[in-house]
Formats: structure tokens, sequence, C-alpha cells
């Protein structure tokens, strides 16, 4: 599945705000510029020694104009502060203790997505009503991550023992791409995340079929593949709802076929690819938390035939 994996351009109402303060301050920024520029240009061109002449007159203070380089710069400031403020109310409203629709956790390294109402879990994908502001409860596993999905807006940390909040808001139907934006170990590139604006009837259908617990395999292999995972050490870290596999140390493999990308967006999800995954995950992802297996060929193939069953 090709996605449009730009970052540039805003589609939110809080990117558009970033972006508005960015190109203001940008454009007082070149303004200041221009100016001590040509001040220091027209001072050293008008002002340069020239020959017979002897020690230019002496100057010791001048009362209106370390007002003016007083006042002005502070009025500069204060407008700055005027737009920033206002920025923020966009960017970061208040909350009023509304619960959140999602709580995202950052885990070394990936994302923990649960909808706490809906009463499911996912990883590295978040789906969005297009048009309806979500509140997002950042939490983390382990070290100081840092949500990013830079055209939906502002970055905000996920801190180890700290609640934040963040509000996320699509204008358009469409994957949005985002990324960990705080390096925290190995593979801090490889903490990925995607933002899936749906229409309001998409994002329920999606709803419903992730909390819905997935039928159990008829397939034979897959059959075997169910029985394996259980058997395995797959149960340690990983939870299938509807199966006694509970743990959370790696992600919430429920609906695994459904998603986009495995491993944190560093392999598209197919067949093969999660085959190549399950093979040695090290040699994809070295320093991951899942180890190599060296599962047997016949363990191997029914643990993607029953993994792929998971949609
Ligand atoms: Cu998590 Cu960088």
């Amino acid at each position: 599945m090709s996605i449009d994996t730009s970052i540039f351009g805003p589609a939110s109402p809080g990117a558009e705000a970033i972006l508005r303060l960015f190109g203001t301050l940008t454009l007082f920024s070149a303004l200041i510029f221009a100016i001590v520029l040509g001040v220091t240009l027209y001072s050293v061109i008008r002002f340069r020694a020239k020959p017979g002449q002897g020690e230019p007159r002496q100057v010791f203070g001048h009362t209106r104009l370390e007002i003016l380089w007083t006042v002005a710069p502070a009025a500069l400031i204060l407008v700055i502060g005027v737009l920033s403020f206002n920025t923020l109310r966009v960017v970061d409203p208040a909350r009023n203790d509304q619960p959140p629709e999602l709580i995202l956790t950052g885990h070394q390294w990936w994302w923990e997505v649960e909808y706490p109402q809906a009463g499911f879990v996912t990883a590295n994908e978040i789906h969005i009503p297009v048009g309806q502001p979500v509140w997002i409860q950042l939490e983390s596993a382990d070290v100081i991550h840092d949500f990013w999905v830079p055209k939906l807006g502002r970055k905000m940390d996920a801190v180890p023992g700290r609640s934040n909040y963040l509000r996320l808001e699509a204008d358009a139907p469409g994957v949005y791409v985002g990324a960990c934006a705080e390096f925290c170990g190995a593979q801090h590139a490889w903490m990925r995340l995607r933002v899936i604006a749906q229409t309001p009837a998409e994002y329920a259908a999606w709803q419903q079929a992730q909390a819905a617990i997935p039928p159990p395999p008829t397939e034979t292999v897959a059959l075997q593949g169910a029985k394996r995972f259980q058997e395995l050490t797959c149960v340690n870290c990983h939870a299938i709802r509807g199966t006694g596999a509970q743990a959370n140390a790696g992600p919430d493999l429920t609906h695994i076929a459904s998603r986009q990308t495995l491993g944190a967006g560093v392999l598209d999800n197919t067949t093969a690819n999660l085959t190549k995954w399950l093979t040695n995950p090290q040699a994809v992802k070295p320093g991951n938390r899942m180890p190599h297996f060296s599962l047997s060929s016949t363990d191997l193939s029914a643990l993607v035939a029953y993994l792929e069953t998971l949609r």
C-alpha cells in the first residue's frame, strides 16, 4: 500500500496555527535581519576612515536612541507573546477533565494504542474520525519518547510516571505518518506510527471490528499455529483476546493482520514480511525486544497462517 509520506502541509487546525505563527516569526526575523544588516552596511560605508581625517568625535550616550532600542524590542516581544498565546489556545486547548479517547504508551520501540471506552488495544496505528478532536493520554513504559505527526501539529513527550495530554485532529481522511521524536535507544528510528483519519462511518466500523474477538481458525495449518502460539514462548509477551495469551510486554496481536505495518513501520504487513519477521526479528530490526527463536519451518508456517487469520 503506498501512502503519502510527506510531512509538509498542515492538515489540522493546530498544525495550521503553528505554521501561521512560524511564517509570521520568520517574516519578523527577516525584517530585523534586513534592518540590522542595512544599518551596519550604511555605517561601514558612511563612517569609514578617510585619509587625513583625525580621530572621530566621541559620543557618550544618546537618550532618545537608547529609549527607542529598549522600547522597540520590548514591544516586538509583546506582539510575539500575544501571537504565541493565541496559537497555544488552538494547539493546546483546555481539556476540562474530559476522559481520553485513547491512551498511547511509548515502548522501546513501538506504540501501544489503547481505546479504553471501546475496550481494545492495538499497536502503531491510531485511527481517528476525521474532523473530530480526539484526546490522547500519553504514557511511557520505559524511557522518554516523543509523539510527533508533523502534519497534525505539535510534538508531545511521553514521560515515564507522568500523563501528558494531546488533542489530535485531522481535517481530511488519509494516512498521516509520524515518528518518535526523542532519541530513545537503538531502534528510535524505527518507532514510527500512523494516524489513519476516517469518515465517522468507517471509523465506527473499524472500532467495531477491533473490539470483536476474532473467530478461531478453521483451516488445519492455522489451527496448528493457534495451538503452537499458546505452547511456545509467544504468550509470555503478547496478548490475543479470546485466548490464553494475556501478556503486554509486546504488541497486542488480536487483529495484527488488519494493520498496515510490522515492527512499528519497519516492514509492510504482508505474508512474506511476516514470515521474514518471525524467521529472525533481530535481522530485521536489530536490538528489538523480540528474540530470535529459531522456529522450525513447520512452526513458522503454522504461526504465519494463524496470525494471518487475525483480521
Ligand atoms: Cu521512542 Cu525515540
